[in-house]
Protein backbone atom coordinates (compact mmCIF):
# COMPACT_ATOMS: atom_id res chain seq x y z
CA UNK A 1 0.00 0.00 0.00
CA UNK A 2 2.76 2.40 0.66
CA UNK A 3 4.88 1.40 -2.48
CA UNK A 4 1.76 2.07 -4.39
CA UNK A 5 1.17 5.48 -2.58
CA UNK A 6 4.89 6.27 -3.15
CA UNK A 7 5.02 5.70 -7.00
CA UNK A 8 1.54 6.26 -7.86
CA UNK A 9 0.48 9.34 -5.68
CA UNK A 10 2.44 12.00 -7.64
CA UNK A 11 0.87 11.42 -10.66
CA UNK A 12 -2.39 11.67 -9.71
CA UNK A 13 -1.92 15.08 -9.53
CA UNK A 14 0.23 15.39 -13.03
CA UNK A 15 -2.10 13.41 -14.92
CA UNK A 16 1.24 11.39 -16.42
CA UNK A 17 1.00 8.15 -17.12
CA UNK A 18 3.88 5.95 -15.37
CA UNK A 19 4.66 4.29 -19.10
CA UNK A 20 8.76 4.06 -19.78
CA UNK A 21 10.32 5.00 -22.88
CA UNK A 22 10.71 2.08 -25.41
CA UNK A 23 13.72 0.93 -26.47
CA UNK A 24 13.15 1.89 -30.36
CA UNK A 25 12.06 5.67 -28.28
CA UNK A 26 15.49 5.62 -26.97
CA UNK A 27 17.43 4.64 -29.68
CA UNK A 28 16.09 7.03 -31.67
CA UNK A 29 17.05 9.78 -28.73
CA UNK A 30 20.70 8.69 -29.53
CA UNK A 31 20.57 9.58 -33.41
CA UNK A 32 20.30 13.18 -32.94
CA UNK A 33 22.65 13.36 -29.23
CA UNK A 34 26.25 14.82 -30.29
CA UNK A 35 28.85 12.53 -29.15
CA UNK A 36 31.62 14.93 -29.92
CA UNK A 37 30.80 17.78 -27.85
CA UNK A 38 29.45 18.47 -24.13
CA UNK A 39 25.74 18.95 -23.66
CA UNK A 40 23.40 19.10 -20.78
CA UNK A 41 20.44 16.48 -20.87
CA UNK A 42 17.39 16.56 -18.73
CA UNK A 43 14.69 13.68 -18.46
CA UNK A 44 12.08 16.12 -17.04
CA UNK A 45 9.87 13.46 -14.55
CA UNK A 46 12.64 10.36 -14.91
CA UNK A 47 10.69 7.62 -13.98
CA UNK A 48 12.98 4.72 -13.16
CA UNK A 49 16.11 6.35 -14.77
CA UNK A 50 16.43 3.88 -17.77
CA UNK A 51 16.59 6.31 -20.88
CA UNK A 52 18.88 8.59 -18.37
CA UNK A 53 21.22 5.28 -18.01
CA UNK A 54 20.52 4.13 -21.45
CA UNK A 55 22.42 7.42 -22.65
CA UNK A 56 24.55 8.27 -20.73
CA UNK A 57 26.36 5.04 -20.93
CA UNK A 58 26.53 5.95 -25.22
CA UNK A 59 27.33 9.51 -24.64
CA UNK A 60 30.48 10.02 -22.22
CA UNK A 61 30.90 14.11 -23.26
CA UNK A 62 27.14 14.47 -22.26
CA UNK A 63 25.52 15.30 -18.67
CA UNK A 64 22.58 14.12 -18.16
CA UNK A 65 20.43 14.80 -15.25
CA UNK A 66 16.25 13.30 -14.04
CA UNK A 67 14.16 14.94 -11.87
CA UNK A 68 11.59 12.69 -10.45
CA UNK A 69 8.20 13.40 -8.72
CA UNK A 70 7.82 10.21 -7.05
CA UNK A 71 10.09 9.36 -4.13
CA UNK A 72 10.35 5.36 -4.93
CA UNK A 73 10.90 6.54 -8.75
CA UNK A 74 13.52 8.81 -7.54
CA UNK A 75 14.93 6.86 -5.27
CA UNK A 76 15.41 3.60 -7.88
CA UNK A 77 16.37 5.71 -10.90
CA UNK A 78 19.50 6.80 -8.45
CA UNK A 79 20.55 3.36 -8.26
CA UNK A 80 20.07 2.10 -11.77
CA UNK A 81 22.79 5.03 -12.62
CA UNK A 82 24.80 5.09 -9.56
CA UNK A 83 27.56 3.66 -11.39
CA UNK A 84 26.78 6.34 -14.28
CA UNK A 85 29.71 9.16 -13.70
CA UNK A 86 27.97 11.50 -15.62
CA UNK A 87 24.28 11.17 -14.34
CA UNK A 88 22.29 12.71 -11.43
CA UNK A 89 19.02 12.49 -10.13
CA UNK A 90 16.97 14.62 -8.16
CA UNK A 91 13.49 14.44 -6.34
CA UNK A 92 11.09 17.53 -7.39
CA UNK A 93 8.68 19.16 -9.21
CA UNK A 94 10.31 20.13 -12.66
CA UNK A 95 7.97 22.90 -12.28
CA UNK A 96 10.41 24.72 -9.82
CA UNK A 97 13.29 23.17 -11.44
CA UNK A 98 15.63 25.85 -13.02
CA UNK A 99 15.30 24.62 -16.68
CA UNK A 100 17.30 27.18 -18.54
CA UNK A 101 20.53 25.77 -18.64
CA UNK A 102 20.14 22.17 -20.33
CA UNK A 103 20.52 21.62 -24.14
CA UNK A 104 18.10 18.95 -24.58
CA UNK A 105 15.07 18.38 -22.45
CA UNK A 106 13.00 15.42 -22.74
CA UNK A 107 9.61 14.60 -21.06
CA UNK A 108 6.59 12.15 -21.92
CA UNK A 109 4.37 12.92 -19.38
CA UNK A 110 0.57 14.35 -20.60
CA UNK A 111 -0.69 16.92 -23.21
CA UNK A 112 -1.46 18.74 -20.31
CA UNK A 113 1.90 18.77 -18.36
CA UNK A 114 3.69 19.30 -21.94
CA UNK A 115 1.57 22.10 -22.64
CA UNK A 116 2.52 23.26 -19.25
CA UNK A 117 6.25 22.52 -19.74
CA UNK A 118 6.60 24.21 -22.85
CA UNK A 119 4.90 27.78 -21.29
CA UNK A 120 7.38 27.25 -18.15
CA UNK A 121 10.39 27.15 -20.30
CA UNK A 122 9.00 30.33 -22.49
CA UNK A 123 8.94 32.08 -19.09
CA UNK A 124 12.73 30.71 -18.59
CA UNK A 125 13.70 31.69 -21.74
CA UNK A 126 15.20 28.56 -22.30
CA UNK A 127 17.32 28.04 -25.59
CA UNK A 128 17.30 24.05 -26.81
CA UNK A 129 15.85 21.53 -27.73
CA UNK A 130 12.27 20.42 -26.60
CA UNK A 131 11.57 16.41 -27.22
CA UNK A 132 8.25 15.04 -26.56
CA UNK A 133 7.44 11.26 -26.29
CA UNK A 134 4.09 10.57 -27.92
CA UNK A 135 1.84 14.05 -27.02
CA UNK A 136 2.72 16.61 -29.19
CA UNK A 137 2.51 20.59 -28.70
CA UNK A 138 -1.03 21.97 -29.37
CA UNK A 139 0.43 25.77 -29.71
CA UNK A 140 3.33 25.06 -32.08
CA UNK A 141 4.30 23.05 -34.89
CA UNK A 142 7.16 20.45 -34.28
CA UNK A 143 10.78 20.78 -36.12
CA UNK A 144 11.03 17.20 -36.51
CA UNK A 145 9.07 14.03 -36.27
CA UNK A 146 10.07 10.33 -35.39
CA UNK A 147 7.43 7.88 -35.32
CA UNK A 148 7.32 4.90 -34.42
CA UNK A 149 5.37 2.90 -31.15
CA UNK A 150 6.49 6.12 -29.14
CA UNK A 151 6.49 9.33 -31.57
CA UNK A 152 9.08 11.72 -30.87
CA UNK A 153 8.31 15.38 -31.19
CA UNK A 154 11.14 17.78 -31.31
CA UNK A 155 11.18 21.55 -30.71
CA UNK A 156 14.13 23.84 -31.47
CA UNK A 157 13.37 26.16 -29.28
CA UNK A 158 14.98 29.88 -28.93
CA UNK A 159 12.57 32.21 -26.37
CA UNK A 160 14.64 35.35 -26.79
CA UNK A 161 14.37 35.39 -30.56
CA UNK A 162 10.22 34.92 -30.31
CA UNK A 163 9.01 35.90 -33.48
CA UNK A 164 11.06 33.50 -35.35
CA UNK A 165 8.48 31.03 -33.80
CA UNK A 166 4.79 31.28 -35.66
CA UNK A 167 2.21 29.81 -33.20
CA UNK A 168 0.63 27.48 -36.27
CA UNK A 169 0.16 23.60 -35.92
CA UNK A 170 1.82 20.85 -38.91
CA UNK A 171 -0.14 17.95 -39.41
C1 LIG B 1 5.55 8.41 -18.41
S1 LIG B 1 6.74 8.40 -17.11
C2 LIG B 1 8.23 8.58 -18.09
C3 LIG B 1 9.47 8.11 -17.37
C4 LIG B 1 10.77 8.30 -18.18
N1 LIG B 1 10.95 9.68 -18.59
C5 LIG B 1 10.76 7.43 -19.41
O1 LIG B 1 10.56 7.99 -20.48
O2 LIG B 1 10.93 6.21 -19.29
C6 LIG B 1 6.49 10.04 -16.44
C7 LIG B 1 7.20 10.27 -15.13
O3 LIG B 1 7.16 11.65 -14.82
C8 LIG B 1 6.96 11.82 -13.42
N2 LIG B 1 6.39 13.17 -13.24
C9 LIG B 1 5.13 13.57 -13.55
N3 LIG B 1 4.98 14.88 -13.28
C10 LIG B 1 6.17 15.32 -12.80
C11 LIG B 1 6.63 16.58 -12.35
N4 LIG B 1 5.84 17.64 -12.32
N5 LIG B 1 7.91 16.69 -11.94
C12 LIG B 1 8.74 15.61 -11.96
N6 LIG B 1 8.34 14.37 -12.37
C13 LIG B 1 7.08 14.23 -12.79
C14 LIG B 1 6.03 10.67 -13.05
O4 LIG B 1 6.12 10.37 -11.67
C15 LIG B 1 6.57 9.55 -13.95
O5 LIG B 1 7.58 8.82 -13.29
Amino acid sequence: MILFFLIFFPALFTKAPIYLSNFEAINQLKTFLPSDQDFKFLDAGCGTGRVLKALSSEFPKGSFEGIELSPLLALFATFLTWRSQNVRVKLGTLFTHQLKNYDYIYAFLSPVAHAMLYEYLEKLGFQGTLVLNSFPLDKIAHDLKIEGKQTLFLYKLNFTDKDLRLPEKKG
